[in-house]
């Protein structure tokens, strides 16, 4: 199955047009729900989502919450992936319009909550716990509370379809609950140079993901969309790739000389005597913070590190061996602080 055919499905059972406050019937919800269950487990159809998710990482924004990497014209609907490390937890929230949730890999334990309790309480008040294994497809009709969690050791990946509605405050109670108010980052944090550094490793990790699903996956697709994590990748993800390819990927890189530039121009970096070390400090919106400690043998390289916005991991002064410059050129890509320039 395509995502374009899933698409269709939500014409076909006509669910509201965008701009209108109605909501689809129950039943069309379930019978979504149904034909979801079957997509979610076709690898075809999870490779077309994760080439349209490439597209956004590629675009390098800070992902606050639920993205959607599409949007369905004309009705609304939106298709969102959700990223989970082992006790990743986006805490309680609310929906307040329909929503079909699909695991993809790994599992979820979901803790629901009574709304009409909570809100009356002014507390959130438990009512059920679910577990959803790889395949399991949930669904919101009613304005519901929730709380998913992994509990697992590894990183599980969810697919989030909603209504363009879900997110509205109702008003059914006036006050917000307390414990569903999430702060967000302020404007000043959000144009601040050091958020590129934030989205940096975002991706990162996301691509890691996205890499892991893609190389055990047996569709067409995967090659090249592997390809195109190998280009968004850090330095281990991108030995990762290399080892279990069984030929190199396009963007592979290894010959070529290793240039490295900022993620943001602005950003304020300085070289800091650390004891007998030397460290790398950057300034981030609550102030300076090291982002790296070395031996003062790299001393020379931290200063043109913190001078340069861009450089040749081979030009790193000091006398550094080919081995010491790549481990420095790794961690500097790990930080989020530079990225590699692509030939
Ligand atoms: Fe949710």
């Amino acid at each position: 199955m395509k995502l374009e055919q899933l698409c269709e499905v939500f014409e076909d059972l006509r669910f509201p047009t965008l701009g209108t406050q109605v909501h689809p019937e129950r039943d069309a919800v379930l019978r979504a729900r149904s034909i979801v269950g079957t997509a979610v487990v076709d690898d075809e159809f999870l490779a077309d989502c994760l080439s349209w998710e490439l597209r956004l990482l590629e675009d390098n924004r800070l992902r606050r919450g639920l993205v959607p990497f599409f949007t369905i014209p004309g009705l609304g609907v939106r298709f969102a992936f959700g990223y989970w490390p082992p006790g990743g937890t986006p805490g309680p929230h609310e929906h307040t319009a329909w929503t079909i949730t699909a695991v993809c890999r790994n599992e979820l334990e979901v803790l629901t909550y009574n709304r009409v309790e909570s809100y009356r309480r002014r507390e959130l008040v438990p009512k059920n716990l679910f577990h959803a294994s790889a395949g399991t497809v949930g669904f919101i009709y009613e304005p519901c509370i929730h709380e998913p969690r992994n509990t697992s050791c590894d990183w599980s990946l969810s697919l989030h379809i909603s209504s363009p509605l879900d997110g509205e405050q109702l008003c059914d109670y006036e006050e917000p609950l307390p414990a569903l108010v999430t702060p967000g980052l302020s404007t000043a944090e959000y144009d601040h140079p050091y958020t590129s550094v934030m989205v940096a490793r975002q991706r990162q990790r996301s691509v890691h993901q996205l890499a892991l699903i893609l190389a055990s996956m047996d569709v067409p697709q995967a090659p090249e969309l592997l390809s195109r994590c190998y280009r968004l990748a850090s330095p281990v993800t991108r030995n990762w790739i290399d080892q279990m390819s069984p030929r190199p990927f396009e963007g592979n890189a290894t010959e070529a000389p290793w240039i490295l530039a900022r993620t943001h121009m602005g950003l304020v970096l300085r070289p800091r005597p650390h004891g007998d070390m030397v460290a790398l400090e950057v300034e981030t919106p609550n102030g300076p913070l090291d982002e790296i400690i070395i031996s003062n043998e790299a001393c020379a390289a931290i200063a043109l590190i913190a001078r340069e916005s861009i450089f040749d991991v081979c030009a790193l002064p000091g006398h550094l061996s080919k081995e010491e410059q790549s481990a420095i050129a790794q961690v500097l890509e790990e930080t989020g602080l530079f990225m590699r320039v692509l030939p």
